[in-house]
């Protein structure tokens, strides 16, 4: 039985994701690396490094910089993307996701953050939502980051939980990929082309309510 939600942040609970991709953008045209949809999708879930390092690879560039220059670039982007922060409030929140966590709150869930962003209790705190997220994995604590089970497990043990009574929800792939290998029951947020492998899939948070989670799940799960 479900006893606990996992949630993801940028691009799950708030409209984050997109100001993380403009920074992206700012920097790779920097860098002179051409910016494309699909690479704003891989970017999805990384790490503020891993990130750095994917954009300068799609670039053929993984090799031109010292690692000095290249956390140099990395704190650029957070600069860049603190900017785009500024200003935000509870306006950011998906669609959505304040119901839902409502009624989680009120059908007793226990409810954890598996961000891997090191601005997710600013995030948090500039939506409103702190209260609902007592329990978060602190990123910087992970040997490895999405799509490794690591932050996802980590999510449903700071819950007390086991992985199979946990929800994780998602919108990056390599989120999906987390879960599942963590032995969750995994929620894909968006194109369930590529999300094919969440276990359910909503292509909007509107969708994302407890009736619409038990009609997908089998009877008596939920
Ligand atoms: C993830 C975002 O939640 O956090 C990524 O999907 C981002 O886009 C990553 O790069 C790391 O975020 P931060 O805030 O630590 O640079
Ligand atoms: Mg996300």
């Amino acid at each position: 039985n479900i006893k606990g939600f996992v949630f993801d942040l940028d691009g799950v609970i708030a409209d984050t994701s997109v100001y993380h991709s403009k920074a992206w953008h700012q920097l790779a045209d920097e860098l002179g690396v051409q910016w494309s949809e699909d690479l704003a999708n891989n970017l999805k879930g990384v790490s503020r490094m891993d990130s750095l390092e994917l954009i300068l690879k799609t670039g053929g560039k993984e090799n031109d910089y010292t690692q000095e220059e290249k956390e140099k670039y990395a704190a650029k982007k957070n600069t860049n993307y603190l900017e785009l922060l500024k200003g935000m409030n509870a306006s950011a929140i998906l669609p959505g996701i304040s119901d839902f966590l409502t009624s989680l709150e009120e059908h007793d869930y226990k409810l954890s953050l598996a961000s891997a962003s090191k601005n997710s209790p600013l995030v948090l705190e500039q939506l409103g939502l702190a209260q609902y997220f007592k329990e978060k994995v602190d990123p910087s604590t992970l040997k490895h980051g999405k799509p490794d089970p690591e932050i996802f497990a980590r999510g449903a043990e700071v819950l007390g939980l086991k992985p199979e009574e946990c929800i994780g929800i998602e919108d990056a792939k390599v989120g999906v990929e987390s879960i599942n290998s963590a032995g969750e029951t995994s929620i894909g947020i968006g194109d369930p082309n590529i999300l094919n492998e969440a276990d359910i899939n909503f292509t909007s948070t509107t969708d994302l309510t407890l009736n619409n989670i038990q009609k997908a799940m089998e009877v008596g799960q939920l």
